[in-house]
């Protein structure tokens, strides 16, 4: 399984460096096939070591240059970072990231040789049109995305599950990455209102790689729980 934390514009440098420190005495008694992955805020980068991955939320696709407030790889590069999230609905709907800049981000960060923790996920009206509309929507952003790419994970993540405190049901994830998996055949997490009551559930569905989690693993105790079961 692989439990990715994504902190969002949540956590200091300081308490980035607390959690990481409680988070990695706990991941003593971690199954060795397990992964994790801390997506901290771009402030937090520093060289930690530990049985986890540290990711970007985000970074702008280039090394380097003119672009007010953004990242590029010659910062992540400063810390070892190697892994990104790219096209969080978050960033899509609340930073304008449109499909094709989406895409651009991911043929830059491919070309780098980047693991590419790739997010899609449905808004509620389409989930209220059914599983078929469900099911185009979700394929409609892996549009100008190499599927086959071997360093991708993708995590489907519903809109309206993210924190709302209300997962989606065990059979909606099921019938979902039955049918992303005919398509794309990655590691697929499921995001959205993951929590200490509810992860055994969505961890034991078919199809299920692992978990996205924010609120649920601000915590590292919570996330730590949650990663030994
Ligand atoms: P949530 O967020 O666990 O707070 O619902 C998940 C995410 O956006 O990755």
């Amino acid at each position: 399984m692989i439990y990715a934390a994504n902190f969002k514009m949540n956590h200091t440098r300081a308490s980035t460096k607390a959690y990481l420190e409680a988070l990695q005495e706990a991941l003593a008694g971690k199954n060795a096939d397990d992964r994790v992955i801390v997506f901290p805020p771009a402030t937090a980068y520093d060289h930690y070591e530990g049985d986890f991955t540290l990711g970007a939320q985000n970074a702008y696709p280039a090394k380097e240059g003119a672009y007010t407030g953004e990242i590029g790889t010659a910062q992540l590069e400063e810390f070892g970072i190697r892994t990104i999230l790219i096209g969080h609905s978050e960033r899509r709907q609340l930073l304008g990231e449109s499909q094709s800049f989406v895409a651009e981000k991911f043929a830059y960060f491919k070309e780098n040789g980047f693991e590419i923790l790739y997010c899609i996920g449905e808004p509620l009206h389409i989930r209220q049109q059914g599983d078929e509309a469900v099911m185009t929507y979700l394929l409609s952003q892996f549009e100008g995305i190499d599927t086959s790419y071997e360093k991708l994970i993708v995590a489907y993540e519903p809109i309206w599950a993210i924190g709302t405190g209300r997962s989606a049901t065990v059979e909606e994830i099921a019938t979902t990455h039955e049918g992303l998996k005919k398509t794309i055949q990655k590691p697929l997490l499921y995001g959205g209102s993951v929590k200490p009551e509810n992860i055994k559930e969505i961890t034991s569905i078919r199809g299920v790689d692992g978990v996205l989690i924010g609120s649920a693993a601000l915590d590292a105790k919570n996330f730590a729980t949650m990663i030994l079961g």
